[in-house]
C-alpha cells in the first residue's frame, strides 16, 4: 500500500456501518481476534472507536489470504478493502459495525506483537498487578478507554464552565513549601540548596489565596496534588483536583457557583440533568447517618436512645450515659432471621471501627409474655424501656435492632459503617442515579488528645461562623466553621470554605491551634504577610476529579480512571518507581540513606 492517498485512514474501525457499503476504505488498528473458517479467515480489527470485521477470501486473493494466516493478537495492520453487507445469518445487531464486513484487498502488517500476558477484553480475569505492569495493554481494553473519554469530557466541561463564568486558569508551583492539608508531604531535595527540601503541594491552597490578594478575583486550575497518606480505593498519592477560589463571596455564593459547575459537567459528559443539591449541617449528618459523608440514598437512620436507657439495668448503657457517652441504634428492617454468623460479622465490623460490642434484639412474635424480644440484653431492660426503644425505632415483628454504646464519636462511626453494610446487604442502594448533598457548618476545631491541643478540621485558614466567634475562647470545640463538603452517593467529592482574611483573626486561630508565632511565620509567613496588604474576603473549594469520574463511570476504584496509577504501596509496577538512585545523584543532593534496622 505505497500510494499515500490510498494508505491514509479513511475511517476509524467503529465508524464503518451500512452507510459505507460498496465503498473501498482504508482502516488501521490492532488484531483483536483471528478465526480460520476453513477457507475464509476473519479478523476483528480494533481501534479506539470499536471493532470491524475483516474477511480474507482465498478465492479472491491467494497471497493476502496466506499472509493472513500469520496474523496474531495485537498485530498492527493497515488494510484496504470494500465494505460489504454481511450474509444474513452472520449479522450481529449488537455491534455498531455488525451488519458489515470489509473484504480485504490490500494488507500491510505495520507491526508484530509479542503474545500479550492477558486477554485484552473488558472482562479480563487478569489480576491488577499484571494489568498495572502492562498498563499500555490494559488501557487498550474498551471499558478503560471509555473512562478516559469521559474524564476528558469532564475536564473540558469544567474548563468551559469556569471560563464562561470569568474564572482565570492559573498554574501554581509544584516545587513549593509544605501546605496545610495535614497529610504527610512528598519532599524533593534541592541540589542548589544543600539540606533544603521542596514539598510537592498537597493542594494549591496558599497560592490560590494569594491570587485573591493579587486581585485575580476568580481562579481555577485542574491540578495534580500529592499526599503521602495510607492509600485506599478512593485515595492515590497523586490525584487531581478541580480547584477554585473566588473573592467577595460568602459560602452560599461559592456553593451556588459550584452547583453550576457540577450541572455543566453532568450535562456535557453524561447528558444527564442533575438538579437537587440539598444541604444538611454536619451536626445533622452525624446524628442521622453517623458519618460526615452521608449516603442519603436510603434510610436506616441512627436513633439516639441515650435518654431512654440512661438509668437502664443494662450496666454498659447506664455507665456510658453517666460518662456523657451516647447509646444509639438502627433498625435493620426485616432482619430478625439473621444467623449467629451474620450477627458475628456485623459485630466484627463494629470492632474494626472501635466498637466494643454490637448489642442486638430480634423482634419475634410475642410468646409467654416476653414481648417477642430475643436478645442477650432483653432481661436487663424494663418494659417501658423496651416500649420506648421500639417506638423510637419504629420497630415491628421481624426487625433486628442493633445498638452501639460508647463515646459519641465511636457510636457514630460504628453505626454509620454498620448502616452502610446493611444498605448493601439489603440491596437498599439504587444502582443508578446521582445523589448530591452539601454538608455545611463543620466544626472548626477538633481536640487531639494525643497532641493535647486543638487541630483544624479543614485547614487553619478556614473562617469561623460569625455567630460562634465569641466561643473561640470559651468553648473552642463548639465553634462551627464556614466549611462545606459536597458528597455524592456517600463519597466526599469536594470540600472548601470561606477563608479568614484578616491578619488579626488568623493570628488568633494560630494561637488556638497552638501554632507559635515562629512556627506560623516559618510555615506560612508569606501568606500572613500577603494578608496584611489589603486582602479581600474570599473562599473556594476543591473537587476530587478522580473521585467524580470514578462515580460517573461506575468504577470500583479511582485507579480505573487514572492512566498510570500506583498500587496500595504507592508503587508503579510499570515504571518500577520509586527506585534506588545512583551514588552520584545522592552525592549531588548531599543525601545518604540509612540502613533500615532489622526488627
Ligand atoms: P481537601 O483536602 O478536602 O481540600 O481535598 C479536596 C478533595 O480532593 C479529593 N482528595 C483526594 N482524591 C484522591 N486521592 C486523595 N489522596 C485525595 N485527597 C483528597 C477529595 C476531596 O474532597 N485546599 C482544600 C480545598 C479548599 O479549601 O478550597 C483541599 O485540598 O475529593
Ligand atoms: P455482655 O454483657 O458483655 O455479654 O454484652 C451483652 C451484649 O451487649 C453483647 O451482645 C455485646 O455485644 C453487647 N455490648 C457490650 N458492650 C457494648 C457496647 N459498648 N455497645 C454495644 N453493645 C455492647
Amino acid at each position: 500500500m505505497k500510494d499515500k492517498e490510498k494508505s491514509k485512514r479513511s475511517y476509524y474501525c467503529g465508524q464503518i456501518t451500512s452507510t459505507q457499503i460498496g465503498e473501498v476504505v482504508t482502516v488501521k488498528g490492532w488484531v483483536q481476534r483471528r478465526r480460520d473458517h476453513g477457507g475464509l479467515i476473519f479478523v476483528d480489527l480494533r481501534d479506539r472507536t470499536g471493532i470491524v470485521q475483516l474477511v480474507f477470501n482465498p478465492e479472491e486473493n491467494k497471497d493476502i489470504h496466506s499472509e493472513a494466516h500469520s496474523l496474531r493478537s495485537e498485530f498492527v495492520l493497515s488494510i484496504r478493502g470494500e465494505v460489504l453487507a454481511r450474509p444474513k445469518e452472520t449479522e450481529n445487531p449488537d455491534l455498531k459495525t455488525g451488519m458489515v464486513e470489509v473484504k480485504v484487498s490490500e494488507l500491510e502488517i505495520l507491526n508484530r506483537s509479542e503474545v500479550p500476558p492477558f486477554l485484552i477484553e473488558d472482562d479480563t480475569d487478569a489480576g491488577e498487578d499484571i494489568r498495572l505492569k502492562h498498563r499500555y495493554l490494559d488501557l487498550r481494553r474498551p471499558k478503560l478507554l471509555a473512562n478516559f473519554v469521559l474524564r476528558h469530557k469532564v475536564s473540558m466541561a469544567a474548563r468551559e464552565y469556569f471560563s464562561s463564568e470569568g474564572f482565570l486558569e492559573v498554574e501554581t508551583p509544584m516545587l513549593t513549601k509544605s501546605t496545610p492539608e495535614g497529610a504527610r508531604d512528598y519532599l524533593v531535595p534541592s541540589r542548589l540548596n544543600p539540606a533544603h527540601f521542596y514539598a510537592l503541594p498537597q493542594s494549591p491552597q496558599i497560592f490560590k489565596q494569594i491570587l485573591m490578594v493579587s486581585g485575580f478575583d476568580k481562579y481555577f486550575q485542574i491540578v495534580k496534588c500529592f499526599r503521602d497518606e495510607d492509600l485506599r480505593a478512593d485515595r492515590q498519592p497523586e490525584f487531581t483536583q478541580i480547584d477554585a477560589e473566588m473573592s467577595f463571596v460568602d459560602a452560599d455564593d461559592v456553593m451556588e457557583c459550584m452547583e453550576g459547575l457540577i450541572k455543566n459537567i453532568f450535562k456535557k459528559a453524561l447528558d444527564t440533568e442533575v438538579e437537587n443539591f440539598p444541604r444538611i449541617t454536619y451536626a445533622e449528618a452525624m446524628r442521622r447517618y453517623g458519618l460526615d459523608a452521608p449516603d442519603t440514598r436510603f434510610g436506616l437512620e441512627l436513633k439516639d436512645l441515650t435518654s431512654i436507657v440512661a438509668d437502664s439495668g443494662f450496666k454498659v448503657f447506664a455507665d456510658i450515659a453517666t460518662k456523657g457517652g451516647k447509646i444509639a441504634a438502627i433498625n435493620a428492617k426485616g432482619c430478625a432471621t439473621y444467623s449467629r454468623k451474620d450477627l458475628d460479622d456485623l459485630t466484627a465490623l463494629a470492632g474494626t471501627y472501635g466498637g466494643k460490642g454490637l448489642a442486638w434484639v430480634k423482634l419475634n412474635e410475642e410468646k409467654d409474655g416476653d414481648g417477642g424480644w430475643q436478645s442477650p440484653i432483653a432481661k436487663f431492660l424494663s418494659d417501658k424501656e423496651k416500649a420506648d426503644i421500639a417506638s423510637k425505632l419504629d420497630a415491628t415483628v421481624g426487625d433486628l435492632l442493633l445498638f452501639s454504646a460508647d463515646t459519641t464519636s465511636v457510636v457514630n462511626t460504628v453505626l454509620g459503617r454498620v448502616r452502610l453494610e446493611l444498605g448493601k446487604r439489603l440491596d437498599l442502594i439504587p444502582k443508578e442515579g446521582f445523589n448530591f448533598v452539601w454538608v455545611t457548618d463543620f466544626p472548626l476545631l477538633e481536640y487531639d488528645a494525643e497532641a493535647r491541643r486543638h487541630i483544624a478540621i479543614h485547614h487553619p485558614f478556614t473562617a469561623p461562623l460569625d455567630e460562634d466567634m465569641d466561643k473561640l475562647d470559651s468553648a473552642p470545640s463548639e465553634v462551627r466553621s464556614k466549611a462545606y463538603d459536597l458528597v455524592l452517593n456517600g463519597v466526599e467529592i469536594g470540600g472548601g470554605s470561606i477563608r479568614i482574611h484578616t491578619k488579626e483573626l488568623q493570628a488568633k486561630l494560630f494561637e488556638k491551634l497552638g501554632i507559635s508565632d515562629e512556627e506560623a511565620s516559618e510555615r506560612f509567613g508569606f501568606l500572613l504577610e500577603a494578608l496584611s496588604y489589603g486582602t479581600p474576603p474570599h473562599g473556594g473549594v476543591a473537587f476530587g476529579l478522580d473521585r467524580i469520574v470514578a462515580i460517573m463511570t461506575g468504577s470500583e476504584s479511582i485507579r480505573d480512571v487514572i492512566a498510570f496509577p500506583k498500587t496500595q504501596k504507592a508503587y508503579c509496577p510499570m515504571s518500577e518507581a520509586p527506585s534506588v538512585v545512583d551514588k552520584k545523584q545522592m552525592d549531588e543532593l548531599f543525601l545518604r540513606t540509612m540502613k533500615k534496622s532489622k526488627e
